[in-house]
């Protein structure tokens, strides 16, 4: 069974644990500070399986970063008929107008702010907050685009505020992503279902007879009453579980998929998310505006001097924008790699570790395509979750990605090369030719986001572990991006994701790529998998951190 600790036991203790971690959660508790738990100390990695029968500590795995999930995920109540469809916010009947008196032009540099009053289907103003709209300012014949900022004053009315980054022709664009009901929705299901997705694990026995179970997150989601299979990965102590199979036994577990999503929505829940009130642009509400640069002949960008691009920088919001396809960095001087040339040039002599979600391999994807003499070497690998190769052997460059471990949606694929991130980390040297780059949060929205917090303080255990050893190492986060709009996945579940991303490696001197903004910045549909466009410049991104001048 390589990294697990396998065993079959009840499973009490772990309700008890969960039901107590759930109700913090959800009834504003926090743990006094004497119990906040501070992350385990470095310790070597250990791949030797072993029988345990010490029954797993969920609270030991929290440091005190995430430890305050009521504080890290706040978001307004929705108070309120949760029956009367027509009481929810409309994108119809929402409008907003220029908070100031419209002028003939705008100065770069400066702002435009405008205020948003949300109405419901009745056309009366909402009183409450909670709704999530996404707001930009886009210059559509420039290719540019920047998102704005909303900020929720809890009464139905919201702030919006744009910087004008660009000279030119500019747009304000407003949608309603879900109305504070259906994120009340996707609320009640983060707060009462366990998972909203089952998985399927493989077991084989010595005469190559198979028997295929229920996997999930937990004991009670593997759907059986009887006794269960526990994996503990020895490096992070994550957990997985499956129902026990009939005959054969639990360290016999070969393979995985995904398996069934669950049926967690009642109607009136459908009606709050349907198509028809969900990613919808507001009415127009302010004409195009006009930039006017400074002085004629200087620049037509709002760019003041910025560092290059190192871990460890303080965020800005908003990150960044897009001007002519190309993302420009605010918090650092963020580089076009345009060429096959600059791009070598920039990984020569490094080795590239991607560890993550299909959003990360298309990185791995795109430089694999765009550079021709970086040669594939996954002949042999189930190509949905790898692991993936590519080398380039003149210039030093070796491209690794793999997939996250569990709870990884996918085709069938064999347990063994599912290895938890921690592992991975605590297998690699690092030091200065050595770039890690982080991407998970897709595969964690269909589960409470204590599943991704716990799983995350792993991750961030070992992060600092192999920081401590080489610090000349490059860790660089990608946040999750925008995507989905369903009760499995939503952008809402990603906001709140990405928050606990931020939380977790604040401190630590990494590098994130905003990859949410990266995708909500341009008039583009949103898309899980985005567009090469967006690919290409969130690569660029990582190589102005690889190679800052
Ligand atoms: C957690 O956050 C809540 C809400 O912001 C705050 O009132 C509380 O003091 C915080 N608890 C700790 C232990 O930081
Ligand atoms: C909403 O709250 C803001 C800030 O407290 C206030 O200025 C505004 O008048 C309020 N709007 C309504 C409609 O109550």
């Amino acid at each position: 069974m390589g990294p697990f600790m396998v065993q079959c036991k009840g499973h009490k203790i772990l309700i008890v644990g969960l039901i107590f971690l759930v109700w913090i959660i959800y009834f504003k508790m926090s743990w006094p500070d004497s119990i906040i738990p501070w992350p385990p100390a470095p310790h070597p990695a250990s791949k030797s399986a072993s029988k345990s029968t010490e029954s797993p500590s969920l609270l030991e795995s929290l440091p005190q970063e995430l430890a305050n999930l009521t504080h890290l995920l706040y978001w307004p109540l929705t108070p309120g008929d949760k029956e009367d469809f027509l009481a929810s916010t409309s994108p119809q009947a929402s409008t907003y107008h220029l908070r100031g008196p419209a002028q003939a032009s705008y100065a770069l540099g400066g702002y435009l702010e405008a205020i948003l009053l949300a109405r419901d289907h009745r056309g009366r103003p909402k009183t409450h907050g909670g709704d999530l709209f996404r707001a930009q300012l886009l210059g559509p014949n420039l290719k540019a685009g920047v998102p704005g900022d909303v900020q929720d004053l809890e009464n139905g009315t919201y702030l919006l505020s744009f910087p004008l980054l660009w000279a030119g022709k500019a747009q304000v664009q407003v949608r309603l992503i879900h109305s504070s009901e259906a994120v009340g929705v996707l609320q009640r299901i983060w707060r009462e279902k366990k998972a909203t997705v089952d998985f399927k694990g493989y077991f084989r026995g010595p005469t190559g007879d198979e028997e295929t179970v229920i996997c999930n997150v937990d004991p009670q989601s593997t759907g059986t009453r009887g006794p269960t299979c526990q994996y503990r990965d020895v490096d992070s102590g994550e957990l997985w579980f499956c129902a026990q199979p009939p005959t054969l036994p639990c360290n016999s577990l070969v393979g995985h998929s995904s398996g069934r999503y669950l049926k967690v929505t009642t109607p009136h829940d459908e009606a709050l998310l349907a198509w028809k009130v969900t990613d919808k642009v507001l009415p127009q509400g302010i004409s195009p505006i006009q930039i006017r640069m400074a002085a004629p002949g200087n620049s037509n960008l709002a760019l003041s001097p910025r560092p290059p691009c190192r871990p460890g920088l303080p965020a800005r919001k908003p990150s960044g924008f897009y001007h002519q396809e190309v993302w420009h960095s605010l918090s650092c001087s963020s580089r076009s790699f345009s060429t096959v040339d600059s791009i070598l040039g920039c990984l020569a002599g490094h080795v590239v570790h991607m560890i993550g979600d299909s959003t990360l391999r298309q990185w791995w994807e795109y430089l694999q395509y765009t550079v021709p003499s970086l040669k594939p070497m996954d002949l042999h690998a189930t190509y949905q979750t790898g692991p993936l190769m590519a080398v380039e052997t003149t210039r030093n460059i070796v491209l690794h990605w793999r997939a996250h471990s569990w709870p990884l949606r996918s085709l069938r694929t064999p347990v063994a090369s599912l290895h938890s991130v921690a592992r991975e980390l605590g297998g690699l040297a690092g030091g200065p030719h050595t770039v890690v780059v982080l991407g998970l949060g897709a595969h964690f929205t269909t589960f409470p986001p204590t599943i991704f917090a716990r799983r995350l303080a792993g991750i961030r255990a070992a992060v600092a572990a192999l920081l401590a050893r080489e610090p000349h190492t490059l860790v660089v986060i990608k946040l999750a991006n925008t995507g989905y709009k369903s009760v499995y996945g939503s952008d809402w579940f990603t906001l709140q994701l990405n928050r606990l991303l931020r939380a977790a490696f604040a401190d630590l001197r990494v590098a994130f790529v905003e990859a949410w903004e990266m995708t909500s910045s341009l008039a583009v549909p949103d898309n899980i998998h985005p567009g090469r466009l967006i690919v290409r410049n969130e690569v660029d991104f990582l190589l102005s951190f690889v190679c800052p001048t």
